[in-house]
């Protein structure tokens, strides 16, 4: 039986994306293997959000020439944003590359991987689907994590200046919510607890009528669904009836992710956010004045071209006063084709890393007093997995419906269920608990 082997780069949309991959291979009589040296076929499903994932990805490639000198029948196939982004300029860089689809030519993977073994020939197919309906054949029948991903909406139409996606991800396409609906009822049946529905914009969704918050509301009412969860909106359309879905319901999660990326007006408006500062300050306050200990996180990036002392000052005050939970802080990375790429005032390497090192320490202190005062309080905890790196005996790890993450003694029966953890002690970005039998 031949093998194959999937490396995932990069978002939860492309997470989504290999398990599609994963499924749609089954037919063809491949087995999942973990050890590159065992594939006939090796796929990796690429990111290009920054310059450095690429490069990661291109080296990894670099070092399969030696396989395909040893197996003759191997295939190599790129999928993804670097796919989407280069074509068949990849066929070209590397020789031993096989097979480049785009982000629209999962569902046609069997297929083509089908037309390689028979006619030997080496393929790129990048077009994007010119259907102004978005519709995915995946249906969860054997696989349905305990907490899964679903795709809602594709693509991005805000092109931010200094983002690559709505390049390598094309126009926004909203998926119709009975297929979603279904997908989420079969995982549920199956066993899934919790989703975090997913999109490079989730509330730029639209579907007949259908708003993002009008789709939360019928989502939320799938029974046995525990948890939900989404990811990403804009701040700009993070409007009234997105606060009254926290309200309204149970099962959405007390834990929002809204990307702001700068706290300082100019560095927005260069960076084509068509928001203010205040404007999130705004919609963050009465988040919390209905939701009390709604935990927030979000996305920054440092050393946006041109940005002085004084702006990046603006960005640690802007972590000061909204206090976040958490952060994701990224260097900024010129990506070929965005506006920002023709910005002349790129910052020094130098003085990236200083901006991102200075943020990163100060969420780190924020994070840590946000995590001390919930320490004594007990949660209902989702267990994930076994943690790794610590020294307990059995440990396993989770997270609270506030998205912390939770390391604690017990049995590994309990993977896949919801326990009640005490919080012990508190790091900046997890915590260690105890199993709380007694509650
Ligand atoms: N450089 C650095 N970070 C970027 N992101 C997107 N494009 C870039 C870039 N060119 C970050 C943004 C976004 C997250 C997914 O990745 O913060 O929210
Ligand atoms: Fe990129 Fe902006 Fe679209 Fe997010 S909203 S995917 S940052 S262009």
């Amino acid at each position: 039986m031949p093998n194959f082997y999937l490396k995932t780069y990069g978002c939860q949309m492309n997470v989504y994306d290999s398990e599609r991959m994963v499924h749609l291979l089954k037919p063809l009589q491949f087995t999942q293997t973990e050890k590159l040296k065992e594939a006939d076929l090796i796929l990796f499903n690429s990111c290009t959000v920054r310059e450095k994932a690429k490069q990661k990805l291109l080296s990894d490639l670099g070092r399969l020439k030696s396989f395909k000198e040893k197996n003759k029948k191997l295939i190599i196939g790129m999928g993804g944003c670097v796919a989407q982004e280069e074509g068949d300029r990849l066929l070209k860089r590397i020789p031993h590359l096989d097979l480049v689809f785009g982000v629209d030519q999962v569902d046609q993977l069997p297929e083509l991987i089908g037309r390689i073994q028979e006619t030997k020939s080496r393929l790129a197919v990048t077009a994007f689907d010119t259907d102004p309906k978005f519709s995915l054949s995946y249906v969860r029948k054997d696989f349905s994590p305990v907490s899964a991903f679903i795709t809602i909406i594709k693509g991005c139409d805000k092109f931010c200046s200094f983002c690559i996606v709505p390049f390598t991800r094309g126009r926004e396409k909203s998926r119709p919510p009975r297929e979603i609906l279904q997908e989420i009822e079969l995982g549920v049946e199956k066993g899934t607890r919790e989703v975090t529905l997913l999109g490079q914009n989730v509330n730029s969704y639209a579907h007949e009528g259908y708003t993002f918050p009008k789709l939360l509301r019928l989502i939320a009412q799938v029974p046995h669904l525990k948890r939900i969860r989404f990811t990403s909106p804009h701040p700009q359309d993070f409007c009234d009836d997105m606060i009254a879905c926290y309200e309204e319901l149970p099962n959405l999660c007390k834990h929002l992710h809204l990307p702001v990326q700068s706290g300082n007006n100019r560095i927005l408006k260069a960076m084509r956010r068509w928001y203010t500062i205040e404007h999130t300050q705004e919609r963050i306050e009465k988040l919390r004045s209905k939701v009390p200990n709604v935990a927030l996180s979000t996305d920054i990036i440092v050393g946006f071209p041109g940005e002085t002392h004084e702006e990046f000052e603006d960005t640690l005050k802007l972590l000061r006063d909204i206090r976040y939970d958490s952060i994701y802080s990224f260097k900024y990375s010129p990506r070929v084709g965005t506006l920002a790429y023709e910005f002349s005032e790129e910052l020094s390497e130098e003085e990236k890393n200083e901006r991102l090192q200075r943020l990163q320490s100060l969420q780190d202190e924020i994070s840590l007093e946000m995590n001390q005062k919930l320490v004594g309080q007990t949660y209902e905890v989702l267990v994930e997995k076994k943690s790794l790196g610590l020294a307990h005996a059995v440990t396993l790890q989770g997270r609270t419906d506030t998205n912390k993450l939770v390391h604690f003694k017990g049995d590994a029966s309990l993977i896949g269920k919801f326990t009640r953890v005490r919080l012990t002690s508190a790091m900046p970005h997890s915590f260690l608990g105890d199993e709380n039998l007694g509650n």
